[in-house]
């Protein structure tokens, strides 16, 4: 028996599967369908169970389950902003370690962070009841593609082609925010950026953050710097770079690439106005997020653990995988004009293939026929409208394989690279 209800404008949009969901649906029934042959599979956004960080958990949980506080964390509602204990210890360890005076009203925590874009897309994006529309703005773009989901308002979403800083005896790239064609201004509901970003490695240097956020605090336009891979946890950054704050910026911060994705926990820390505009959304739509993952959260950030294993685990994890990925492209990769964005964190590595003779879609397709499981970069622009060819020549490569099926995939995919651009020859 079916049933094929009407559906509104919102139900349409939100029922259709955007950006990257398509391609992760693709690459599932490749892998059903294929159970007498082993892909390298290096699509996955989904970071690796780490044993140290999983003990921490565990800990955490053991050390829950142990105290009379257990009865009220998963036996009683509580407040939309968040459960104390973990708004304390985040006010704490921010204060401390960024020298801040932030107090239990400049946080809420909400039920992983893509939810925390979605109430701020919404929230600051969309029609004003004059019926302006206020865009949400992605300045640099490829950025995550779960921003392509977030608006229920879609022609509010609007991305910017960055620039490219290219180094090509290294085969290596970097893009930087074009300011010269970024346009924030009274239609500017919000300004979304992740840092570092999904899917480049990309980190913003603190000064392009800071253009960003003094051109929008002139139109008081919120900030949102997706700081799901930054400092402190789970201070996925290969390179240096500093948490920025300010009036109209929102700092979001996950948990789940700290090993909680399970959980859901998002952070956001900023001004008060901005907290209580989202933490009224956040009351209508799901009252608040698990307690349970709250509180063992509380735990593992009050002890200082959590920052901890990040930067002497978790960090360390990633950035030999990057290493060894790009050592092995440099060796393998035929001479056509290939460039890897610069490795400057998050778990994914970007590789750009100039003129490249057919689409990331078909390379894709043609990679997953030695094996190899990529996903291919047009996927990563959502709100760029205009047409790029770069947007067809794009790999994301996922840094959570073993260390050998990192170093056997770059070189098959070498070897098919190879292939396609000699056959245009
Ligand atoms: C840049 C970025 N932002 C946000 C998210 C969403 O994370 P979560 O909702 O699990 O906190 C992800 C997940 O992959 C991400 O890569």
């Amino acid at each position: 028996m079916s049933i094929n209800p009407a559906l509104s404008n919102i139900g349409s949009e939100m029922s259709r599967l955007s950006g990257v969901r398509a391609i992760m649906k693709d690459i599932i029934e490749t892998l059903r369908s294929s159970r007498d042959r082993t892909f390298i599979n290096l699509s996955a956004g989904n970071p690796l169970i780490l044993p140290e960080v999983e003990a921490l958990w565990r800990n955490c949980t053991t050390e829950l389950l142990a105290s009379d506080e257990f009865g009220e964390v998963v036996g009683r509602y509580g407040a939309s902003q968040g459960y104390q204990p973990l708004i304390d210890a985040v006010v704490e360890d921010f204060n401390q370690r960024y020298g801040l005076s932030l107090s239990d009203r400049n946080i809420l925590i909400t039920p992983g962070s893509q939810s925390l874009y979605f109430l701020a897309a919404n929230a600051f994006g969309g029609y004003t009841p004059t019926g302006q529309l206020k865009q949400i703005v992605l300045p640099l773009s490829p950025d995550y593609t779960g921003y392509g989901g977030v608006t229920l308002v879609p022609e509010a979403l609007v991305a910017y082609k960055p620039t490219l800083d290219v180094n090509q005896a290294a085969h290596r790239f970097k893009y930087r925010p074009d300011f010269s064609q970024l346009a924030v201004n009274e239609q500017t509901g919000c300004i979304i950026f992740s840092r570092p970003c999904n899917p480049t490695g990309n980190v913003l240097t603190d000064a392009e953050v800071n253009k960003i956020a003094a051109i929008a605090a002139t139109y008081e336009v919120p900030v949102l710097v997706d700081s799901a891979y930054a400092p402190p946890f789970p201070a996925l950054n290969f390179t240096e770079m500093t948490p920025i704050f300010g009036k109209n910026v929102l700092h979001c911060m996950s948990l789940s690439k700290a090993g909680l994705p399970g959980e859901r926990i998002g952070i956001a820390i900023g001004d008060e106005k901005l907290i209580q505009v989202l933490e009224s959304f956040q009351t209508n739509l799901c009252i608040h997020s698990s307690r349970y993952g709250q509180a063992i959260a509380a735990k593992a950030i009050a002890s200082g653990a959590l920052a901890n294993l990040s930067k002497t685990v978790i960090r360390p994890f990633y950035q030999q995988k990057f290493h060894i990925l790009e050592k092995t492209l440099d060796a393998a990769m035929p001479d056509v004009p290939w460039y890897l964005h610069q490795g400057e964190g998050a778990i994914f590595a970007w590789l750009w293939l100039d003129q490249l003779p057919i689409t990331d879609w078909e390379l894709y397709q043609e990679i997953k026929q030695v094996g190899v499981i990529v996903v291919p970069g047009s996927t990563f622009f959502p709100g760029l409208r205009e047409e790029w060819r770069h947007k067809q020549q794009c790999l994301r490569i996922s840094l959570t394989g073993s260390d050998t099926e990192i170093q056997q995939g770059m070189e098959r995919l070498a070897s098919v690279v190879k292939q396609v651009y000699s056959r245009s020859h």
